[in-house]
């Protein structure tokens, strides 16, 4: 396995505002910035959910499924999504920004030997463009992906899938070399329960005329989020939010509108933070039927909700209780990206939780920082841990070693007692979109800063 800490240095991004309501994206190379958090204090007010990261990196990768112009709104402003906007304008898409979350791809003169190779290589969800681009193209070379390191994370069963297509895929030199020439429907049973190779063969497979039948699919709301995009373009998908997906392409695809879902990850990410804080926060752009395990989970900690029509908010509890057990799942279980989140609350819970991680082998070194602030966790295995409350957290130096462990840094850093400093904050800014600003609205003491001292 590669060094669990290794994550690519970071070009930053931002939307800058133009002229006459026009959005573009500017590269920054930024210093190393860390947020500096004074806990202890209660939060209230709103926060709202912004549009779903793990949607919005494949819906715009299916924007290169035809030359047709598609219209993408409430895509979140995150790192990772700039990446893949910036990957697909390089192959040729004509890009424009409409709105500030709001934009029109046209993707008619692309070319795959005009990919930014680097820029592909230091994201995980490049390999996104593998579907897409075998239905397009009959040969082309793209290069591994990238991204953080949670654990191993193979490719075998996108491979597979797209060689059940009839796609010949070659490595070399760091490179999948393609040659997608006899391209056709078939059945195929995915190797393994996988979010990003269930999106890459729907994506081929719309493209295809005949039937494709998808056996053991992702049915993540996000994966849900694509078969509609799909749909819309033209493809007949059967199934959608089911193990097997029944899906009938067409050569040509039309170009489509869509708007992407709320991000159920970001929403939880924030509902555990309520109740960690004992805050009585709302959750504003939320799809609670995405979120009904981790309210019920929330409920045994000893929490309480009222729940409207978009949004959930926290009635705290007066004493955190420890559940049994955290069973990070595929959906609709409790998702991995919402187990870290979990971890930290559990420092607040009487008594002992047992935290099990079945997806991933990296997922845990969140608790090595949590130990540091002086919670009483303890790694059990690559997949299991324990962590036992409630714990005094106190303020200290730590680092931000995966966008979810980042994320649940800032709630224990919000919960602790005295100043927290955490490094590497570009981690967060890869999913969350500026997360110190909306926190900051509900009452946070939490700053951005950069320096080359942290
Ligand atoms: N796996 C294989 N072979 C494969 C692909 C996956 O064995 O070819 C296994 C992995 O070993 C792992 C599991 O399947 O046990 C998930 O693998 P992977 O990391 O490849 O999942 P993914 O589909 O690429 C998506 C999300 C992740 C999220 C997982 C689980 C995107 C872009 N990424 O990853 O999001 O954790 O599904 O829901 O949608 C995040 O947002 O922080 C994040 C990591």
């Amino acid at each position: 396995m590669r060094d669990a800490h290794f994550c690519p240095p970071r070009l930053a991004e931002t939307l800058v505002e133009g002229e006459a309501g026009s959005y573009s994206l500017r590269s920054q190379t930024k210093m190393a910035q860390y947020f500096e958090i004074n806990g202890g204090k209660k939060l209230k007010g709103t926060i709202e959910v912004r549009g779903s990261k793990n949607a919005a990196t494949p819906i715009l990768a299916a924007t290169l499924l035809t030359d047709k112009k598609c219209t993408i709104s409430n895509i979140p402003l995150i790192e990772d999504v700039f990446r893949m906007i910036e990957i697909i304008k390089g192959l040729g898409a004509e890009i424009k920004w409409l709105g500030k979350r709001k934009i029109s791809i046209i993707a008619k003169n692309i070319d795959p030997k005009r990919m930014d190779y680097e820029a592909v290589k230091k994201m995980r969800s490049s390999i996104l463009l593998l579907g897409s681009l075998s239905a397009r193209f009959d040969n082309f070379k793209i290069p591994y992906p990238g991204g953080c390191v949670i654990g191993s994370r193979p490719v075998d069963t996108h491979l597979s899938a797209l060689e059940k297509l009839g796609v010949k895929i070659k490595q070399l030199n760091g490179f999948f070399k393609v040659d997608s020439k006899n391209c056709k429907a078939n059945e195929i049973v995915l190797k393994e329960f996988s979010v990003t190779a269930t999106e890459n063969a729907m994506m081929l497979a719309a493209n295809l005329p005949g039937k494709t039948v998808i056996k053991i699919a992702a049915t993540e709301p996000h994966v849900q989020d694509l078969a509609k995009f799909l749909s819309k373009m033209g493809a007949e998908i059967k199934g959608i939010g089911t193990n097997t997906l029944e899906i009938r392409g067409r050569k040509e695809l039309k170009g489509a509108t869509h708007e992407i879902i709320a991000d159920a990850n970001e929403a939880a990410t924030f509902l555990i933070l309520g109740v960690a804080t004992k805050s009585p926060i709302r959750v504003k752009n939320v799809n609670i039927d995405h979120l009904d395990l981790v309210v019920e989970k929330l409920r045994e900690f000893g929490a309480n909700f009222k729940i409207g029509k978009d949004y959930i908010q926290i009635i705290p509890p007066k004493n955190i209780k420890a559940v049994t057990k955290i069973d990070a799942r595929l959906y609709p279980g409790i998702p991995t990206d919402t187990q870290a989140p979990f971890g930290v609350l559990a420092t607040q819970a009487k008594g002992e939780t047992l935290i099990f991680d079945s997806l991933y082998e990296g997922r845990f070194n969140y608790l090595k920082e949590l130990k540091k602030m002086g919670a009483k966790a303890r790694i059990l295995s690559k997949h299991q841990a324990s962590v036992k409350g409630p714990a005094k957290l106190k303020g200290k130096i730590i680092t931000s070693y995966d966008l979810r462990a980042g994320a649940s840094l800032i709630i224990a850093a919000l919960i602790a007692e005295g100043r927290t400093i955490i490094k590497d904050i570009y981690q967060v800014d890869r999913g969350y979109e500026q997360i110190e600003e909306r926190l900051q609205k509900l009452g946070a003491d939490i700053k951005r800063a950069e320096s080359t001292k942290h």
